[in-house]
């Protein structure tokens, strides 16, 4: 088979361009796919990022300027991953250079910053521009988003869903960008985590039409690289109630998202009560779909269930074995490059990456989160 090939350029290569370029590394572990990335060109302000990139991508251009990679006509696409503040100039300058984005969440600063990014697209039809958000990609909750496409939940009770880490437990952990606000932005925690969160409900229309946000700043300061104690003045932890009209009722639903979670790593979870069926997935039982189909009158009994590893494309692995963060990574860019490739009518499975137009709900929810946070009251969103 003649595999279309996609020349991609990266745009900040720290953990999260690393991550992506590692992916299309292990491209060989998808099979049947008539399109391949390669990642040709890097740009990062900060050199020293360069040498892994060179010696794991042979023949890679580096620069410290995005306009180096934007100016080369063979550059097809941009992966974007760099601080928050900048999302707004880069991404728009990516867009207006014809190029293809996947570009990380927050999708701008703030809501001022995602609606400038919004402008371009909408003034550049032609090119395809998705935010990342690879946890909804983990079989067990693309189980989920089959039965809610099914129908299968009866009238909705209640939707909760969150994303935990717990490192900045200690205090003595060192600040960087993301714990500081002209970085990192406003909505601290919900910025950072909260796309994952949403993803799923706001690709079902679940959008809360007011909230009542909880946010806390648990660690006021911090250690800055030489030591001196630092402002942290973003927001940790962040719990929102909403409120989701539905048709002919409403439900709550709750959306955390927690720096500040002792115990927890990367836990990213969705359950979802319903009068019919019942649902529960999370990545701290990455195997384990946990089920509860309700018939009135008969017991009530949650059912545990291994879903291995069914992913939406598939792959070399077998189905019994494990999935994880790298392979839903993976499977994200597979399905960046399958929109890209053959539209969003034609694509191999239908799960598509998150649309600008969802990040500009996200945007309106945690404004108004923040909103809610100084009135001490629940806001329309
Ligand atoms: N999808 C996910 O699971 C996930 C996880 C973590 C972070 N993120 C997102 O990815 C983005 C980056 O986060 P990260 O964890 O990779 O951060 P990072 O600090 O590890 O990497 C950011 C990189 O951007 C570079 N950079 C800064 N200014 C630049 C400029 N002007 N031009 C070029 N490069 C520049 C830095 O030198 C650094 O290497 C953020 O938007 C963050 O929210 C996503």
């Amino acid at each position: 088979m003649n595999r279309r090939e996609i020349r991609f350029g990266i745009i900040g290569g720290g953990m999260m361009g690393r991550e992506f370029a590692s992916a299309s590394a292990r491209w060989c572990h998808l099979l049947d796919l008539e399109f391949v990335p390669k990642v040709v060109g890097l740009c990062d302000s900060n050199p020293a990022i360069f040498n892994w990139f060179q010696l794991n991508f042979p023949g890679i251009s580096v620069t410290t300027s995005y306009q180096d990679l934007l100016e080369r006509p063979d550059i097809e696409a941009i992966y974007c991953a760099i601080p928050h503040h900048l999302h707004s100039r880069v991404y728009r300058a990516v867009i207006e250079a014809g190029k293809h984005l996947l570009g990380e969440k927050p999708f701008g600063i703030d809501s001022e910053a995602n609606q400038s990014i919004l402008e371009s697209v909408r003034a550049h039809p032609g090119v395809v521009v998705r935010c990342s958000s690879e946890f909804p990609f983990f079989p067990g909750a693309q189980r989920i988003v089959r039965l809610i496409q099914d129908d299968l939940f009866g009238r909705i009770i209640e939707v909760e869903a969150g994303f935990y880490h717990s490192g900045d437990l200690d205090p003595q952990k060192r600040i960087n960008w993301k714990r500081r606000i002209e970085y990192n932005g406003e909505y601290g925690c919900m910025g950072d985590l909260g796309m994952h969160v949403l993803h799923i409900p706001l690709r079902f229309g679940w959008i809360p039409d007011k909230v009542f946000a909880c946010l806390s700043n648990i660690v006021a300061s911090r250690p800055d690289e030489n030591g001196e104690e630092t402002p942290c003045r973003t927001w940790d932890n962040a719990t929102l109630a909403g409120e989701v009209p539905m048709d002919g009722y409403r439900f709550p639903v709750f959306l955390s998202t927690k720096r500040i979670a002792p115990g927890e790593m990367n836990t990213w979870f969705i359950r979802i009560l319903g009068t019919r069926f019942s649902a529960e997935f999370s990545t701290k039982w990455p195997k384990q779909l946990r089920t509860l189909p309700y018939t009135p009158g008969q017991a009530q009994t949650w059912h545990v269930g291994d879903v291995g590893h069914e992913s939406c494309y598939p792959v070399i692995t077998g189905g019994i074995f494990e999935f994880g963060f790298p392979d839903a990574i993976l499977q994200m860019w597979a399905a960046f490059c399958d929109e890209l490739v053959n539209g969003r009518e034609r694509m191999k499975q239908p799960f598509y990456c998150v649309t600008p137009a969802e990040t500009a709900l996200s945007h309106q929810l945690f404004t108004s989160a923040l909103e809610s946070h100084r009135r001490g009251t629940a806001i329309e969103v």
